[in-house]
């Protein structure tokens, strides 16, 4: 099986020039860091410390992935509703957009019996409303997916759902709900206990953005009929293409130092791009995987970095006509990853016959010949005008070269954070924002925030004409 693989031409001096480019000699000198760095992850990972590195090692969890989702199946549920945010949806939706495909929902030739399958990752009313409409009850297994159990909109999404399901089932509904969450702790552990929902643990000490080859990305994955072994063995199998502390053998450790170099350039913004629709949910995997790890205020050491990269989901050819602009002629501040595929599924012809003699050139082309141009023709492009930008190639859309991929982001983001010197396994910024929203609808023991927000914003809640800085 053809493997993967990292073009990284396009980022060094000898294509782009020095000033943008990265040079042997910097390569050469964050070489032996870059060893230490892979070594130190070696052997916290050897510790136990890094669980979800050996996820694609785990076949009890994939046995148990197979057996509930083989139950699901045999119970011929008509739709499998995911609720979960962040972390325990965003692996879901780049799995079914990849390996589903576009038609998966629409058509049930597709389809071949599975539900179809919905990933609802907000607490939008008009989408939860939709949703409830779309879709039958009783016909429906909802799968909620929290680590902590406490995710506010997660635990908002499975009340109502669960309140529906006990006024339409009564006694035994919990049958139509599953909840992957914390093997021991929590409110949604408790509660699938008390009422006898069908659970799946998350590993202890894999975080939610490292969680999609565990039963949070994989359940759904498997209901759907994609082959959640050959994903792992994808997985397992970019392990061991990155088993060298040597930057020019290891494409994770290789992306991460490019990346973490480039930053130090001032290419603060990484753009994953993919010539590929089926790969955006990939890219929005990647860029909370990117952001909330790497985004920190403090090194290891406590020192105040206020360190990360920006990550930006751009999409080949759509985005030439709304992003490349920037990307061409703006600052230089930005280092492009394009995602990038050898074989698309299907293949469809432009008709010969054209009736203008500008457009003759497009005249028995392919859909597919025609992304490639645009892709090179930008890549060229850019190239040309001194941006740096490197290529991930997936031979196919497979299950195993998705796993390959997914692995691929984990290792570099967790290297690059050893590279940036920051923890990239925790996320102490998102917590302000909402300790402010349990304040705000009430939580005990947050009553004097509570007061606090209302003076200084809740006057604001309307944005009310005439209010000082409203216009
Ligand atoms: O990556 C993360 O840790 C977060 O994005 C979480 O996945 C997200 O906040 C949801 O958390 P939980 O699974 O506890 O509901």
């Amino acid at each position: 099986m053809q493997n993967i693989h990292l073009d990284f031409d396009n980022v060094m001096a000898e294509r782009i020039g020095e000033e943008h480019g990265i040079t042997r000699a910097e390569l050469g000198d964050i070489r032996e860091r870059a060893a230490k760095c892979f070594q130190n992850l070696v052997k916290e990972r050897s510790g136990g410390l890094l669980p979800f590195l050996d996820l694609p090692y785990d076949k009890h969890t994939t046995a148990r992935v197979s057996e509930v989702a083989n139950d699901v199946k045999k119970r011929d549920f008509s739709d499998f509703v995911v609720l979960g945010i962040g972390g325990s949806a965003l692996g879901n939706i780049a799995l079914h957009m990849a390996l589903n495909g576009p038609l998966y929902n629409e058509l049930s030739e597709v389809r071949k019996g599975c539900p179809r399958i919905h990933i609802i990752d907000t607490i939008d009313p008009d989408i939860f409303n939709g949703l409830l409409r779309l879709i039958n009850l009783e016909k429906t297994v909802f799968n909620v997916i929290s680590k902590s159990g406490t995710t506010v909109e997660t635990v908002a999404q499975f009340l109502i759902v669960r309140d529906l399901l006990r006024k339409k089932l009564g006694n035994g509904y919990g049958k139509n709900l599953i909840a992957t969450t914390d093997p021991v702790d929590g409110a949604l552990r408790r509660i699938a206990g008390e009422d006898n929902y069908t659970t799946l643990d998350i590993p202890e000490g894999v975080g939610g953005r490292f969680s999609v080859l565990t039963p949070v990305g994989l359940l759904s994955a498997a209901v759907s009929g994609i082959d959640i072994e050959a994903a792992l063995a994808g997985a397992a199998s970019m392990d061991r293409l990155c088993q060298s502390d040597d930057i020019r053998q290891n494409p994770a450790l290789m992306n991460a130092v490019l990346q973490c170099i480039s930053y130090n350039k001032g290419k603060q913004i990484s753009v994953m791009m993919p010539y590929s629709s089926r790969l955006k949910g990939v890219a929005e995997w990647y860029c909370q995987l990117w952001a909330e790890s790497l985004g920190k205020k403090l090194s290891v050491d406590g020192e105040v970095v206020h360190c990360g990269p920006t990550p930006v989901r751009a999409l080949g050819p759509t985005d030439q006509h709304s992003q490349l602009q920037l990307y061409m002629e703006g600052p230089f501040d930005k280092v492009i990853t394009f995602l990038i595929v050898g074989r698309f599924e299907s293949s469809i012809k432009i008709p010969s016959d054209v009736p203008d003699k500008n457009l003759a050139h497009l005249s028995g082309h392919s859909l597919e010949e025609l992304m490639e141009a645009e892709r090179l023709g930008t890549q060229a492009a850019l190239t040309e005008n001194g941006r740096p930008n490197c290529t991930i190639y997936l031979p196919e859309i497979s299950a195993f070269h998705i796993g390959q991929l997914l692995y691929l982001f984990e290792l570099q983001t967790a290297l690059a954070g050893k590279l940036f010197g920051i923890n990239p396994f925790d996320q102490p910024g998102v917590e302000a924002g909402k300790l402010n929203a349990n304040a705000l609808l009430g939580k005990k023991g947050l009553e004097g925030r509570k007061k606090e927000l209302e003076q200084f914003y809740g006057r604001r809640h309307d944005c009310k004409e005439g209010e000082e800085n409203v216009i």
